[in-house]
């Protein structure tokens, strides 16, 4: 049953995805990206404009304009936060990873370009997304300090204390079965620190209080972990067609999955745990947080 929430998010979510993909094309055109050759934008472009739910960015902006009216400061920084997820996804799917060959519906990028490319596709977006983060500086509300804020805190997100260490540790525990606490300690970070650091981001940008962005913290904390949950529940149970990725990947590389270490329904539990933290998190904010209420449930409800 589809209530008044849901509606509003599915139009919210496609009015964020389309603006968003609007400002993702122009900063990989040939204009923004002048010095760059042209196989290289190409290939970055390949998998960044092809599809996704632009969820990270969405969160960044509902972040931002929780706070603010004008949710353009956080634009780039949106952009950024997509990029280097789109990056990690190149690099998930790459034969070294998950070894992967659909991706957003698509073959995945070394699967196009090959594989010398496609690395060198996802060390351009990760690069370029600072490239682009530091657009959020021109904006006259954004002071050097908050500034400098955003882009250590994006670069620690994306890397080894971030995604880069929990994928590390991701393939580490291929053909485990792990201790409860590592299994999430993973998820923290392979998933969760991008989702953390898309919150921060918007909320920082928008000048927000410290206690604001503790609780925004703590929501976005149970937000990526039941994301991740529910990646993991829908490599078992979803469809190839809806996803626009593989299923049955995890259990063909013996990932450590919350499903391989709980079962489905635990799982399930498990991540709608994770949402009930998220709504809490948020009970500071009233009914301004309606929106970010809409995005964690959705979390768990999503089929791709
Ligand atoms: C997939 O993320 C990778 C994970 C971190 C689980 P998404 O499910 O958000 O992928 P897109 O962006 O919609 O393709
Ligand atoms: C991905 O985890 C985490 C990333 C940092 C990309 P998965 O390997 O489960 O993501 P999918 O299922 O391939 O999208
Ligand atoms: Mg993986
Ligand atoms: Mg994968
Ligand atoms: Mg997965």
């Amino acid at each position: 049953m589809m209530g008044p929430t849901a509606v509003n998010l599915r139009s919210y979510m496609q009015s964020a995805a389309g603006r968003v993909e609007q400002a993702l094309d122009h900063y990989t055109s040939p204009a923004y990206l002048s010095g760059a050759p042209s196989q290289i934008r190409e290939a970055m472009r390949y998998s960044l404009l092809g599809g996704g739910k632009r969820l990270r960015p969405a969160l960044v902006l509902a972040a931002a304009s929780l706070f603010s009216a004008d949710d353009t400061i956080a634009m780039p920084a949106a952009c950024a936060m997509e990029m280097i997820h789109t990056y990690s996804l190149i690099h998930d799917d790459l034969p070294a990873m998950d070894d992967d060959d659909l991706r957003r519906g698509r073959p995945t990028n070394h699967k196009v370009f090959g594989e010398a490319t496609a690395i060198l596709a996802g060390d351009g977006l990760l690069t370029l997304a600072f490239q682009v983060l530091t657009e959020c500086g021109s904006h006259p509300s954004v002071g050097w300090h908050q500034m400098a804020r955003v882009i250590g805190e994006v670069a620690q997100a994306a890397g080894v204390e971030g995604m880069v260490g929990g994928q590390v540790l991701d393939l580490a525990a291929e053909g485990c079965t792990l201790p409860a606490k590592a299994m999430q300690e993973i998820h923290r970070l392979k998933t969760g620190a991008i989702f953390r650091a898309s919150l921060r981001v918007g909320a920082i940008l928008a000048g927000v209080d410290e206690p604001s962005i503790t609780a925004l913290t703590r929501y976005a904390d149970a937000f990526g972990l039941a994301f991740q949950i529910q990646d993991d529940v829908l490599d078992v149970v979803g469809s190839t067609e809806i996803l626009g990725k593989p299923v049955g990947s995890d259990e063909r590389h013996a990932k450590s999955t919350y499903v391989q270490l709980y079962g489905l329904d635990q799982a399930r539990r498990l991540a709608r745990r994770e949402v009930d933290a998220a709504l809490g998190a948020l009970e500071m904010f009233g009914e301004r947080a309606e929106l970010l209420r809409a995005l964690v449930r959705y979390v768990v409800e999503r089929e791709r």
